[in-house]
């Protein structure tokens, strides 16, 4: 069990059960004073649902007011009070941050358990607080911060992920691995490739639970992101974001637009000097063993609609996008902006002739 110290004397405990049916027994004591969410891929792993459920739309899309209104109302209409709980089961959108954004407001605050059941919602979005809902086409626009008192791990539910949200997770959990401070996580990734790609369930255990250790570090020391410790966590995100919309989210899911974009901001330390040159060069083979296509560059034509997007990044001080990247190697990083020429010279393709 791995505990999570945040504000206020709050804690959030991470079991890894062995697998569903030990986790289908530990919240199975919670008796009637609970509502389960599920979304529709995650409903179906039960033979049977649980009496008192909502079960919502899959996909970010489903990540609104609506789906909002029906956690809400099935906790009203299941007789929940602030002693009952919601248990989320699911990935990291629509369950995890669904749940943890109706427990915060339910009557000032209920109960909740999130059960994440894609490798990125066990490595990231189940643990750490944060709670959002889509709102006027922008991502995570209305929330809070939520951190669940338990989370419960069982690395079967990954069996039934198909492989592009199998990569998405994977993205964040190599990321990780650059910003801990020791090397355990990257040398795991890197000797345990074949094992973790072929998802042998021993070691994706032992892959989530490294992965999260390196989360909730950053959690602990800035457990409501005003310190400017918890946004290391972005590495890649402001070249990937952009990508991710520009292409109007048609090119690659969004783990793999934050491998490709943790790569333009290794080359981007490198440029400035910040980036150890050899260490970025073995991160980026790392991603690229992973089955990245990281060298991908987007097209001249497509550049404006790019740096339009990256000019929206929420990121921003003194009016300027902030990027993160890494000082030297691993473990510590700098805020910095960039200049657009170099963000141009990062993510084009080189001229044909
Ligand atoms: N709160 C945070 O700190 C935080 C951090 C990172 C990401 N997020 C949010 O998480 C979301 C992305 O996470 P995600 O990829 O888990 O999203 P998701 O919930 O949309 O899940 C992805 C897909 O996998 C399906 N799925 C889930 N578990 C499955 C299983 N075991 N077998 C088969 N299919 C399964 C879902 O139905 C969905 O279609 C985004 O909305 C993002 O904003 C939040």
């Amino acid at each position: 069990m791995l505990t999570t110290q945040l504000d206020n004397g709050k804690q959030t405990e991470v079991l890894l059960a062995d697998d569903l049916k030990d986790l289908s027994a530990h919240l199975g004591e919670y008796g009637r004073l609970v509502l389960w969410v599920f979304d529709t891929n995650t409903a179906k792993l039960f033979k049977q649902l649980p009496p008192s459920h909502v079960v919502l739309e899959s996909g970010e899309s489903a990540k609104n007011f609506t789906s909002l209104e029906r956690i809400l109302s099935a906790a009203l209409d299941e007789g929940l009070a602030r002693d009952g709980r919601i248990i989320g089961f699911g990935g990291g959108g629509v369950v995890c941050d669904m749940s943890a954004f109706a427990a915060s407001v339910y009557m000032r605050g209920c109960r909740l358990t999130l059960v994440p059941t894609t490798l990125l919602a066990m490595v990231d979005a189940s643990v750490g607080g944060k709670a959002a809902i889509d709102f006027k086409g922008m991502k995570n626009m209305v929330g809070s911060f939520y951190p669940a008192s338990e989370v419960l791990l069982s690395i079967d539910t990954l069996r039934t992920l198909n492989e592009k949200e199998f990569l998405n997770g994977l993205a964040e959990v190599v990321k990780h691995a650059l910003l801990s401070q020791d090397e355990e996580l990257y040398k795991f990734l890197l000797v345990r490739k074949n094992e973790i790609l072929s998802r042998d369930p021993k070691t994706l255990a032992a892959l989530v639970e490294l992965s999260l250790k390196v989360k909730q570090w950053f959690i602990e020391q800035d457990p409501t992101e005003t310190l400017g410790i918890r946004q290391s966590l972005n590495l890649g995100h402001t070249f990937g974001h952009a990508l991710e919309s520009s292409s109007h989210y048609l090119l690659w899911g969004h783990g793999a637009c934050v491998a490709w974009g943790t790569c333009r901001a290794l080359e981007a330390g490198v440029a400035l000097g910040v980036t150890d040159k050899a260490y970025a060069s073995g991160a980026t083979k790392l991603f690229k063993s992973f089955g990245y296509d990281i060298e991908y560059r987007i097209g001249r034509g497509d550049w404006i609609e790019y740096r339009d997007h990256l000019l929206k990044d929420k990121k921003k001080a003194d009016g300027k996008v902030q990027f993160v990247l890494l000082e030297k190697k691993q473990g510590s990083t700098v805020l910095s902006p960039l200049d657009l020429q170099l963000i141009q010279h990062l993510v084009i393709a080189k001229p044909i002739f």
